[in-house]
């Protein structure tokens, strides 16, 4: 052990020495939004936490009818709906959902089963048209509002009415773009439900505002919890992507739990590593500084390689996508800013890191998930919501650096992350020690998820 362990501190207390990420923001000078520097983390407990969580199967069972059937989720994007009859089809674990919408221009979802011998109206993970819901085995049609319309037959089935045929509804919000669906009809409005997420994510941050570019969707050969984690921290900095440590913090990051639902975590990029025992020159710093590297950018004297680095974005991305960038500080357009919406979605509101993630379970696997990891960019002013691209789909084995027109230095750190997803998932199920050990303070997200995990539990059993 180094000798730099906070021990004379209560637990939680201690942080990294030097600048925090809060103190390098506001060194930038710039003009910040105040949820961007406002900081709110408490010691929860430094207990270890069970590898179960992750590999028992009598857990998962649990976590999936108490966490997913009473948790908000977002399905997709509005605009792969935006005509009446444009379906999507979205599946969690047992359950399948459609959602439609329908004539009067309102998203409904619905139980993806017909009322009659339960054939899915679309097959899961679909998007198209569908101008009424017909079961494709026997016929039985509904309207997209949900009211039986049609049953071949009907002679045969007395006992079959629009009243007691209304096809099952499920709920269906918006936010940030997103639709989002919740399978319990008592669960509270998602606005409430996203705690701090709608005033942070005002205008400059308003993923509604934004539009997707590319959809990667990656197999991940773990636990869900254990996939998104990969991303809750950036302690695995030093050792995973040590590439990057002479352009990118790591351990003076900023951790935050707000409320039930959402955490942060705050990163700078174009600043180096606190590790690092011998400090970078800022002219060696913007050298390395993923999103400027290749343009050979000088650093004045007097200047920082974040306020080099970020006006030349600003003002290279303002003329390429034709969206005005100039209010945005340095940290906004520069590093990594991640909130969690319990249990599986992430928000970055960056400009240079602009990705929201989903992570879910493969049907009722303790031990496989699905990645959903979608970039997105401002859209120009006046200009029409281009229609989102398709997902490219990767197995197992496949490197998100191969996507064809993907950002390779970007997505190589994708699969830094990745590479250790599998030897981690064969560990939990081998340690004897039955348990891992979280640091109080780079690694609260995580022990703030499994803490929601089991209060879910508790709430509903
Ligand atoms: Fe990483």
């Amino acid at each position: 052990m180094d000798s730099d362990t906070g021990a004379a501190m209560k637990p939680g207390e201690a942080r990294c020495p030097g600048p925090s990420a809060r103190d390098v923001i506001l060194a930038d000078g710039c003009v910040v939004p105040d949820a961007l520097v406002t900081q709110s983390y408490t010691f929860r407990t430094d207990a270890d936490m069970p590898y179960d969580h992750y590999t028992s199967q009598e857990f998962f069972n649990r976590e999936m009818k108490s966490v997913w059937g009473h948790t908000w989720q977002w399905v997709c994007r509005e605009e792969h709906m935006p005509e009446s009859g444009d379906y999507v089809t979205y599946d969690i674990g047992p359950w399948s959902v459609i959602l439609v919408r329908g004539e009067d221009g309102t998203v409904r979802g619905f139980q993806n089963a017909c009322m009659h011998r339960a054939t899915q109206f679309r097959p899961s993970e679909t998007m198209g048209f569908a101008p009424q819901l017909r079961c494709p085995y026997h016929g039985w049609t509904w309207d997209l509002d949900g009211e039986l319309k049609e049953v071949p037959c009907a002679w045969d089935f007395p006992h079959v009415t629009p009243d007691t045929h209304r096809l099952p509804q499920v709920r269906v919000e918006k936010w940030g773009g997103f639709l989002w669906i919740n399978l319990d009809d008592k669960a509270p409005p998602l606005i409430e439900y996203l705690g701090v997420m709608p005033q942070h994510f005002t205008d400059a941050w308003d993923t509604g505002k934004r539009y997707v570019y590319m959809h990667v969707r990656k197999e991940l050969p773990t636990n869900w919890k254990a996939a998104m984690e990969a991303f809750l921290e950036a302690y695995h900095v030093l050792e995973t992507h040590n590439q990057n440590l002479p352009a990118s913090g790591d351990a003076n990051a900023q951790y935050d739990v707000f409320g039930d639902h959402i955490t942060r975590f705050v990163q700078n990029i174009g600043y180096p590593s606190p590790h690092l025992v011998k400090k970078p020159s800022e002219q060696e710093i913007i050298g390395r500084l993923r999103a400027v590297a290749d343009a050979g950018l000088t650093v004045p004297e007097g200047r920082s390689a974040r306020s080099v680095a970020a006006e030349y974005l600003r003002q290279k991305l303002s003329a390429e996508w034709d969206f005005d960038l100039s209010g945005y500080s340095d940290a906004e357009i520069l590093d990594s800013i991640n909130y969690n919406v319990f249990p599986n979605a992430n928000f970055f509101p960056g400009i240079t890191h602009p990705m929201v993630y989903r992570f879910r379970p493969i049907g009722m696997e303790p031990g496989r998930c699905v990645f959903d990891l979608l970039f997105m960019r401002p859209l120009a002013p006046g200009a029409d919501m281009p229609e989102p691209p398709e997902p490219i789909k990767l197995g197992e084995d496949d490197l998100v650096a191969d996507v064809p027109g993907i950002l390779r230095s970007l997505a190589h750190l994708f699969d830094q992350d990745v590479s250790n997803l599998r030897l981690q998932y064969r560990g939990f199920q081998a340690s004897q020690k039955r348990g891992q050990t979280l640091g109080n303070y780079q690694e609260i997200r995580i022990r703030h998820l499994h803490e929601m995990i089991l209060t879910y539990m508790a709430k509903y059993p």
